[in-house]
C-alpha cells in the first residue's frame, strides 16, 4: 500500500547503454547512504538496463521501475513487455502514459487505463503520469484535460497501489519549471478529484538540484519524477538528498 510516501523517482527515458548504467550507479550508490529510510529512491530504466540496475540496488535502498507495460500477460504484441516480465526482473514501478508515449506512440486514456489495471494486477505498482499542454493552459483548461486523463485512466483501478506524477507537458525538457506553489495547487486539485486523498502524487517537469528544497517544502507535492536530471549520478543525488 503506497499511502502518501515520499518518492524521488528517475525516469531515463531512452537513454544509458548497460555501460553507462553501470558507470551512473558506481558514482551514484556512495552518495544515497544518508538519504532518509522513509524516502523512495526509484529508478525508471530502459529495458535492457533492467538487469544491470537490479544487481546494484544497494540493499534495495534504489528501487527498480519500468517504463511501460503491455495489458495482456502474454500474446502475439511485438516489441511488448508484460508486467509478469517485469516484476521477474526486479521491477517494482512502471511508468504508465507518460506524455512522450501519449504524444509519439499512440497511448490514449483507454490504452492507459488497461495498462494501470495490468500492472496492478501483475504486482507492480504503476506511476500514472497527467499534464497539460502550453496550449491548454493557456486556454485555461487545465482542470478539464487533467481531468479527463483522471477519470478515463483511472477507472477501475486501485488507488492504494498507484502513484500519479503531475507533469505539465510544457515543463518537460524545456527548463521551464512549474512554479512550486502553482504545482503544489494543480497536485491539490488532482487529489480533490480523487476518491482517495492519500495517493502519492509527484510533480516533474525540470526538476533539479536547485529546485527540489522549494518543490519539496509544498504541502500536496509527495515526490518528483525527474528525467535529465536523474541522468547524472551528481545531480540526482543532490536531489534524492533534498533537505
Ligand atoms: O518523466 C519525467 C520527465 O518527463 C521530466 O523530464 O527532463 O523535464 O526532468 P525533465
Amino acid at each position: 500500500e503506497i499511502v502518501r510516501k515520499v518518492i524521488i523517482a528517475g525516469n531515463w527515458k531512452m537513454y544509458k547503454t548497460q555501460g553507462e548504467a553501470a558507470e551512473f550507479l558506481m558514482e551514484f550508490i556512495p552518495e544515497i547512504d544518508n538519504v532518509p529510510e522513509d524516502r523512495e529512491v526509484v529508478l525508471c530504466v530502459p529495458f535492457t538496463d533492467l538487469t544491470i540496475v537490479n544487481k546494484s540496488l544497494h540493499g534495495n535502498r534504489i528501487r527498480l521501475g519500468a517504463q511501460n507495460v503491455h495489458w495482456e500477460d502474454c500474446g502475439a504484441y511485438t516489441g511488448e513487455i508484460s508486467a509478469s516480465m517485469l516484476t521477474e526482473m526486479g521491477v517494482r514501478y512502471v511508468i504508465v502514459g507518460h506524455s512522450e508515449r501519449r504524444q509519439y506512440f499512440g497511448e490514449t486514456d483507454e490504452t492507459v487505463n488497461l495498462r494501470l489495471k495490468a500492472a496492478q494486477n501483475g504486482g507492480l505498482i504503476p506511476i500514472l503520469c497527467v499534464g497539460e499542454t502550453k496550449q491548454q493552459r493557456d486556454a485555461g483548461a487545465v482542470e478539464q484535460t487533467i481531468f479527463a486523463q483522471l477519470d478515463r485512466g483511472l477507472e477501475g483501478v486501485d488507488l492504494r497501489r498507484l502513484v500519479i506524477a503531475y507533469e505539465p507537458i510544457w515543463a518537460i525538457g524545456t527548463g521551464e519549471t512549474c512554479e512550486a506553489i502553482e504545482a503544489n495547487r494543480v497536485i491539490g486539485i488532482i487529489r480533490d478529484r480523487l476518491s482517495d486523498p492519500q495517493v502519492t502524487i509527484q510533480y516533474g517537469g525540470s526538476v533539479k538540484p536547485s529546485n527540489i528544497d522549494e518543490i519539496m517544502a509544498q504541502p500536496q507535492i509527495d515526490g518528483v519524477l525527474v528525467g535529465g536530471a536523474s541522468l547524472a549520478a551528481g545531480d540526482f543525488a543532490g536531489i534524492v538528498n533534498y533537505k
